[in-house]
């Protein structure tokens, strides 16, 4: 308790000095933003109808295969390893993770679990096509899927994230195994792509998530709009239209991150997971199909202290804030490999994602969780740069003060392995929103931002002074984590 004392006296001032300065300089940022500028498309990013090798297109083409089944055996083995015992444990416990067959079964509980599973099955079908059980085992899960008369959940009639999962998956596995699918399977299942993103597209409109920024639910369900019209873009011309909405959507979700300039995010780090596996897959598509370079956003260049300026001694648990798990709902590896490839490039992100996945648990509390563990493994596997030697960031060796000047929230101590000696604090006093949205929304920065309606703090806690407290990477004072608020 005493020491609990001595540290706040000690630190406090120092806190809130660094704030005032981190202030400081954050004011003239505003000035440089002009307005959100809508993107045009253009012809070259129209379809190439009848092309003869339409699929894979969406993360990778035809010609990076043969690539990519080399590196899963040299490089990328250690991703590719996991990938292949997840598809194990599917094919081992069937009644868990084929889609049931009855519609009712697979409406009555909360049912992401098949969408976000489909991606890494599919990936590795392609990579390791000689392993025919496997594509049975897939083309059984696609046909169940596509039978069904609707992906939703029965208990959760306006929730449309579950129904995102379900399209991302499903797309994103059609485009990985296309090569290997008969004409009837292909008609089928690009119907059921098709009528599920025009509904999604759809419900855009009606819903609060069409009209949010900065929320996990929005991500994933644009993301799954833009997923669904790219792989449809061969086929189908209507998905212009599509293509076109989610991108300037995401657009501005990009321009409005540029203002948070301490790469965070408001609903705290497991959510932000959500989030940031939603965004680093729209920066890449964006990227791959449209031309459109996001890789100098503000956020994006600090996103990586998200992960390493949150995470207690032991790589394990992170600071929660808002509703939160111990740590990441999605990832966080393929968020990290993905700032390394792309952003940071120096062999920090490869260097964490590695210590976190060495470090993680096989189950337990501070395990990843059922439905989301391997959801990010095909991105992961993708992204990764092998040529990016893992390596901590600069003068990692000793504690540091962490300031997170639009989150509020200040660490110390984080990033450190579990040893006698290393003790972590951690403080918020921050605005609702963050900075940066707070100061939008009050300033009436921007016409197209609707104040709050256009955000939707839900996970944020009232949690102004949030404390705690690992003496020893021991945790002492710790916060409610998806308590009461
Ligand atoms: C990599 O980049 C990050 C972010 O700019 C930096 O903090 C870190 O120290 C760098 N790592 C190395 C090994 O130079």
């Amino acid at each position: 308790m005493l020491c609990i004392v001595a540290w706040r006296f000690v630190w406090c001032p120092i806190f809130f000095a660094s704030f005032l300065a981190a202030g400081a300089a954050f004011s003239g940022i505003f000035n440089a933003f002009s307005d959100f500028e809508q993107f045009q498309f253009t012809r070259s990013h129209a379809p190439e109808l009848g092309k003869a090798t339409l699929h894979p297109n969406l993360y990778f083409s035809q010609d990076d295969v043969p690539l990519l089944r080399q590196r899963s055996t040299t490089s990328h083995n250690h991703v590719f390893k996991v990938i292949r015992a997840a598809v194990l444990t599917m094919l081992s416990s069937r009644p868990l993770y084929m889609p049931p067959a009855k519609h009712s079964e697979f409406t009555n509980n909360w049912n992401e679990i098949y969408g976000n599973n489909l991606p890494p099955l599919a990936l590795y079908c392609l990579l390791y096509p000689e392993d025919t059980a496997t594509l049975q085992f897939l083309f059984k899960f696609m046909d169940r899927m596509s039978e069904y008369p609707d992906w939703k959940v029965t208990s959760e009639p306006n929730e449309e994230v579950p129904t995102a999962h379900s399209l991302s998956g499903f797309a994103t596995a059609f485009d990985f195994i296309y090569s290997f699918l008969d004409e009837q399977r292909r008609e089928l299942y690009l119907k059921r792509i098709r009528s599920e993103t025009e509904e999604l597209y759809t419900m855009s409109e009606y819903r609060g998530w069409g009209k949010h920024f900065l929320q996990n639910h929005q991500t994933t369900n644009i993301v799954a709009i833009l997923t669904g019209a790219i792989v449809l873009g061969a086929h189908d011309t209507k998905s212009m239209t599509w293509k076109q909405v989610s991108v300037n959507y995401m657009e501005k979700t990009m321009f409005l991150l540029n203002h948070v300039v301490d790469g965070s995010l408001d609903e705290g780090v497991a959510f932000g997971s959500y989030t940031a596996k939603s965004i680093t897959q729209y920066v890449f598509l964006a990227q791959r199909h449209f031309n459109i370079d996001n890789t100098k956003n503000n956020w994006l260049r600090n996103h990586f202290w998200f992960y390493y300026a949150t995470l207690l001694p032991g790589f394990q648990r992170t600071v929660g804030i808002g509703d939160s798990n111990y740590n990441w709902f999605y990832g966080p590896e393929s968020q990290l490999v993905f700032l390394d490839s792309f952003v940071i490039k120096n062999g920090s992100g490869n260097w964490l994602a590695q210590q976190i996945r060495k470090h993680r648990p096989k189950d337990g509390p501070l395990g990843q969780s059922f439905a989301q563990r391997w959801a990010t493994l095909h991105t992961e596997f993708i992204w990764y740069n092998a040529g990016l030697i893992p390596q901590p960031p600069v003068g990692n060796s000793q504690a540091k003060m962490h300031i997170f000047s639009d989150w509020g929230v200040v660490t110390y101590g984080a990033g450190l392995p579990m040893v006698q000696g290393n003790t972590f604090v951690s403080f918020k006093s921050g605005k609702l929103g963050g900075r940066a949205v707070f100061d939008i929304v009050h300033t009436k920065a921007y016409s197209w931002v609707d104040g709050w309606n256009s955000f939707n703090p839900g996970h944020e806690h009232p949690d102004q002074n949030s404390f705690t407290f690992a003496p020893n990477g021991q945790v002492f004072v710790s916060e409610a984590l998806y308590g009461p608020k």
